[in-house]
């Protein structure tokens, strides 16, 4: 016997989203983002499975890129958001490893490292977003010294990132992607005309809502875990199945009268004469605290609501109108059945950080 708390991770529902994106994207290379330990998922373990489908991954930074490889994961990794000092060009160019260039010192890094093989690059144009990336007016001048170097494969990729590809008639997307056209054609100017610019757009947004953004390479993170980034779901969305379903059971039952309350800081009184379930599930594993009362739960396929604070190892429910009730029962904190983004809606967040906060104490079991 062991906890009931586990994250399941289905390998067939990740295959499945990632076969959606190759369906809406079929002539893009659609990179799968696997940064934040695959958003919880577990960053190898979704590697492995997506080994065969993918044409490369792509993580925040060179500790993420190195777990892939001591996984045993051999595809290109590349590094989001770049390199931090001179002495990852190295270990980049040895281990297979692409390079973000998102400013003039990074681009310096790579042009002046003293390496065997070139490194790929990926150039990233601010197109709006105005986190990272080099301004348009500079972009010429870094790509040619870019593809002047011996130290730099010519296949440079200009790539911008989308403020606000999840909203619904935003025009700030067709903003991005007029002024990245810009740029690109002003670079290609500078360049031979039959000289091929490969380009990146899309996220997991632009590739649900944006055909026009899927270009040479998509880079999608959120979608493979099956759960929407878009603010209004579209045709394409509704097609995702989530990957993880967070469980625990129940392990007390009490009933409680008209005027009592539960948990700590008694935030949740009872207005009625009710049965309260207490999960085995708490902030420690995962849950988010901030979850307010009336966050849905789902015990064999009823919604059952929070009822007051979540605490480090446990959640109280209110059972009361859940037929048949008992000890063990299992309970699913989110999944197919009920989507982390709307737990993390009554938590005041996102799924993308309900999923990215799941810790090591969670144990992780893959099923089919
Ligand atoms: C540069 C870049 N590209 C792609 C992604 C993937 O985004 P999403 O998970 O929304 O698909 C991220 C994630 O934040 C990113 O930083």
């Amino acid at each position: 016997m062991s906890r009931p708390t586990k994250a399941l991770i289905s390998k067939k529902a990740l295959c499945h989203n990632y076969q959606v994106a190759q369906e809406l994207a079929p002539n893009s290379n659609n990179l799968a983002v696997v940064k934040a330990n695959a958003y919880g998922h577990g960053a190898v373990v979704v590697a492995s499975i997506l080994e065969a489908l993918v044409p490369a991954f792509g993580v925040a930074c060179i500790e993420e890129a190195l777990e892939l490889r001591a996984g045993g994961i051999q595809k290109p990794v590349l590094l989001l958001e770049g390199i931090f000092s001179s002495d990852e060009v190295e270990l980049a160019a040895n281990n297979n490893f692409w390079i973000m260039v998102d400013n003039s010192q990074q681009a310096e890094w790579v042009l002046n490292a003293n390496i065997s093989k070139p490194v790929k690059v990926w150039l990233k144009v601010d197109t709006g977003m105005h986190r990272l990336g080099v301004q348009p007016k500079f972009v010429n001048e870094i790509y040619l010294a870019l593809r002047a170097s011996d130290n730099v494969n010519n296949d440079i990729v200009l790539t911008t990132h989308f403020s606000s590809a999840d909203e619904h008639g935003s025009g700030e997307t067709a903003n991005q992607m007029a002024i990245f056209d810009k740029t690109k054609a002003s670079l290609q100017d500078c360049l031979d005309q039959a000289d091929n610019i490969p380009c990146s757009l899309a996220n997991s947004a632009g590739l649900l809502a944006h055909p026009k953004s899927h270009l040479d390479w998509n880079r999608i993170g959120f979608m493979l875990y099956g759960n929407s980034p878009l603010e209004r779901e579209n045709e394409a969305s509704k097609r995702l199945i989530p990957v993880m379903t967070l469980k625990s059971a129940i392990i007390s039952i009490r009933e409680i009268s008209a005027g009592q309350s539960v948990g700590y800081n008694q935030t949740w009184t009872a207005s009625r004469t009710t049965k309260i379930a207490t999960v085995a599930i708490g902030y420690g594993d995962g849950y988010p605290r901030s979850a307010k009362s009336g966050t849905p739960t789902l015990i064999n396929g009823q919604i059952a609501p929070l009822a007051g604070r979540v605490s480090m190892d446990m959640i109280t429910i209110d059972v009361t109108d859940i037929t048949d009730v008992k000890l063990g029962d299992k309970v699913i904190l989110w999944g197919p059945e009920l989507p982390v983004n709307e737990v993390a809606k009554c938590s005041f967040t996102i799924g993308y950080e309900a999923l990215t906060r799941m810790p090591k104490r969670t144990p992780s079991v893959l099923v089919d």
